[in-house]
């Protein structure tokens, strides 16, 4: 069997929702401090304080094919969606929704859900919005690279 499912190497080879989006509503950026790879997400939201959309999302990711293919995932599942629903967005289910990841490559989805929550926050704190740090609490450190 193949290391890689076809749906990652599609969204290796052509990533989508990859950019910058001038004056974003929130910004996260977070990396693995082993493997060195680093993500950042830029989010424009519309609508109501409490019923946000998701209206725009767009990623930059200094990393590996499968924290690639991760970013692109992960910026499909959430872009129109809820913000709640964003910041239910697990590892998991990007892994999930690109048919698997090696084991050694699931602390690439997972700076994938980080970067995500990290937008959020940064959307939440600019605008003075009140939430649980429940819902931001870091987990612990990603098994990385085989090591
Ligand atoms: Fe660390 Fe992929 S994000 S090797």
């Amino acid at each position: 069997m193949a290391l890689y499912s076809e749906k990652v190497m599609d969204h290796f080879r052509n990533p989508r929702n990859v950019g910058v989006i001038e004056n974003a509503d929130g910004v996260g950026e977070v990396g693995n401090a082993k493997c060195g790879d680093i993500m950042k997400i830029y989010l424009k939201i519309t609508g109501e304080q409490g019923s946000e959309i998701i209206e725009d999302v767009k990623f930059e990711t200094f990393g590996c094919g499968s924290a690639i293919a991760s970013s692109s995932m992960a910026t499909e599942l959430i872009a129109g969606k809820p913000l709640s629903e964003a910041l239910t967005l697990t590892n998991k289910a990007v892994t999930e929704a690109l048919d698997g990841l090696p084991a050694h490559k699931l602390h690439c989805s997972v700076l994938a859900e980080e970067a995500i929550k990290a937008a959020v926050k940064d959307y939440y704190d600019k605008n003075g919005i009140a939430y649980d740090p429940e819902q931001f609490r870091e987990g612990d450190e990603p098994h990385c690279c085989g090591d």
